[in-house]
């Protein structure tokens, strides 16, 4: 489904991360506020392609709406919105695309592109094998919505740069956030990694 990754994320970290639900959900819902922001950035930027506008400003809306869904079971298990971290995944991918980047705008929306892709990915597994039921069905019901976002930026990279470019640099940008996301440790969040492993104790741990 949609776009290829070159690094597959094995279906055992679904069921870590699935050991600790409060601290996945208040990542989760960051990362749908920042994909709201971020997607009402571009419009600001380049609000000159009347399509564009339109369509990223109806993904800032859903992306709010998805913030708020986590957020409302996140309160109704007790939980509450952590304060905003860092998010290594996102940075690095950033910092390290902008050595080879010949195109400020086509980079941000190939990186968008991957990033869905990348969320998609991760919420198939969780729905696969999250032994907790509402939580599969959380991330079940938010998949459609995500490929759906996938499939935009890479349609709006199409329609604003000449497609061999386009497919070199997704290339390149594909290869690299497959490096950024392996490299990361693992935590209990959407976009963490397997560096070094899982740590022993989570396993033992149900909660
Ligand atoms: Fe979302
Ligand atoms: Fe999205």
């Amino acid at each position: 489904m949609g776009l290829h990754l070159d690094w597959a994320t094995p279906a055992e970290w679904a069921e870590r991360v699935g050991a600790n639900p409060l601290a996945l959900l208040s990542d989760h819902a960051h990362c749908e506020l920042k994909a709201a922001a971020s997607a009402q950035a571009m419009v600001a930027k380049n609000g000159q392609h009347g399509e564009l506008a339109q369509a990223l400003s109806a993904v800032a809306i859903e992306e709010l709406e998805h913030f708020r869904q986590v957020h409302e079971l996140l309160l109704e298990r007790g939980g509450r919105l952590a304060p905003q971290e860092t998010n290594p995944y996102a940075e690095a991918l950033l910092t390290r695309s902008a050595a080879t980047r010949s195109r400020r705008f086509l980079d941000r929306l190939l990186v968008a592109e991957l990033i869905e892709a990348r969320s998609l990915e991760r919420f198939v597994l969780l729905a696969r094998h999250l032994a907790d039921p509402e939580l599969a069905e959380l991330y079940r019901s938010l998949m459609a919505s995500e490929a759906g976002h996938q499939a935009l930026f890479a349609r709006l990279a199409r329609s604003l740069y000449p497609a061999d470019e386009v497919e070199r640099r997704r290339g390149e940008l594909r290869a690299l956030e497959a490096d950024v996301i392996a490299g990361l440790p693992f935590d209990y969040r959407v976009h963490s990694g397997l560096a070094g492993g899982f740590p022993d104790a989570v396993s033992r741990s149900p909660e």
